[in-house]
Order: structure tokens, then sequence, then C-alpha cells
């Protein structure tokens, strides 16, 4: 298939069986994930594979972060609303917790290292497919909280910029019809 057709024919499978992946394919999906562009060599993507168990650590932060935003997190509608969001990281059996690391290069800039963390994060999704794994995006207010990042043990200063769930897909999904660009291009010549 050629790198266009797997962009254009790529889309978010979020239907997954439990079966576990194999830890040559994972290592093969972030070996590619790495290859982005990188300004100033600063090598800004930091990866967290979660699995087994640890899916209830994630599920758990998700929920604090929830609770927070609750007035009465006991009231039934609230305790259905934090069990949801509880099970949400067990819909695969692997989640990559992808972050941007704070540049330590004076002439190296956050947003640069976003970009190309968030790059890697593209990479994933197209390369899954090719292993015969399906790959989604997912993100959520709880990870731009200031204490998320370190809760999963990245280093200071790092950015989260996606959570990639990675899994066999239970059925192949129809190839979506997808834009054209020419609603979002102006050309200066
Ligand atoms: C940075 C980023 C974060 C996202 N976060 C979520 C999310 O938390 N929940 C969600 O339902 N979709 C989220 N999406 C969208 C899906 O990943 C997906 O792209 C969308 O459902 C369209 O499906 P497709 O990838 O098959 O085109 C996010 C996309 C991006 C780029």
């Amino acid at each position: 298939m050629s790198i266009i057709e797997a962009i254009k024919t790529r889309n978010s499978n979020s239907v997954m069986t439990g079966a576990a992946v194999a830890p040559a394919q994972i290592k093969q999906i972030l070996d590619a994930a790495v290859c982005t562009p990188v300004h100033h060599n600063t090598n800004p993507w930091r990866f967290l594979v979660i699995q087994g168990e640890g899916r209830q650590f994630l599920g758990d932060i998700m929920v604090n972060h929830l609770e927070k935003t609750m007035t009465n997190p006991e009231e039934p509608k609230n305790i259905a609303l934090r069990n949801k969001l509880n099970k949400k990281p067990f819909r695969s059996p692997v989640i990559i917790a992808v972050a941007a690391a704070k540049p330590d290069d004076k002439k190296a800039i956050m947003i640069e290292n976003v970009a190309s963390a968030i790059a890697a994060c593209q990479n994933i999704l197209l390369a899954a497919p090719e292993l015969g794994l399906s790959a989604f995006w997912r993100t959520g207010s709880f990870m731009y909280e200031a204490d998320t990042a370190a809760a999963l043990g990245f280093e200071e200063g790092a950015e989260l910029v996606g959570l990639m769930y990675l899994g066999h897909p239970k059925k192949q999904m129809r190839p979506k019809s997808r834009e054209t660009s020419d609603a979002y291009v102006r050309w200066l010549e």
C-alpha cells in the first residue's frame, strides 16, 4: 500500500478484542513512532506503555480528575459517570501515553518538541494497521492537569499529547470518506 493510501484509509477503529499485543509489535510501532522530524536534536518523544493492571492506575487518575469537577461525587448519576470513566482504559489491551519532553537546549522551544511528539502519535496510528492492529487517539482535560504527567512518571516539564489505544480490531471498518483539502487552502504566488 502506498503511503498516501495508508494515510487516507487509516481510521480510529475503537472496537478491540482483549487479546494482548506482542511486545515485539509494540517495539516495532514505537521504533516507527520516533521517526519524526526533530529540531535541535531534542529527541522529545517520551512513551509510557500501559497494559494489564496499569490500566486501572490510568482509570483512577481519570476518575480523580472527574471527581474534582463534581460538587457531589456520591450522587447516583455521578457514581455511574465515574464507573463508566474508570472502565475506559480497558477498551484496549495497550495504551501508549505519549509526552513531549521540555527542551534543555536554550535554542529549542517547547512547541516544536510538542510538534514532534504529536507527529509520533500519527506515526503510531499509521504503523498499527500494517501489523494488523488498530489504534486510536484520546486525550481529555485530565491530561493537561499539572500533576498528570508526573503521576505517570514523566520527567518534570513534560507535556502529555496523547493516549494511543492499541489492540486487535474486532472487525475491520470500512474506509471513511475523507475531506479534500480544497476548503482549507490558500495559495500565495
Ligand atoms: C489530539 C487529539 C485528541 C483527541 N482526543 C479525543 C478524545 O479524547 N475523545 C474522542 O472521542 N476523540 C478524540 N480525538 C479524535 C479521534 O482520535 C479521531 O481522530 C476521530 O474520532 C476521527 O476518527 P478518524 O481518526 O477515524 O478519522 C482526538 C484527536 C486528536 C487529534
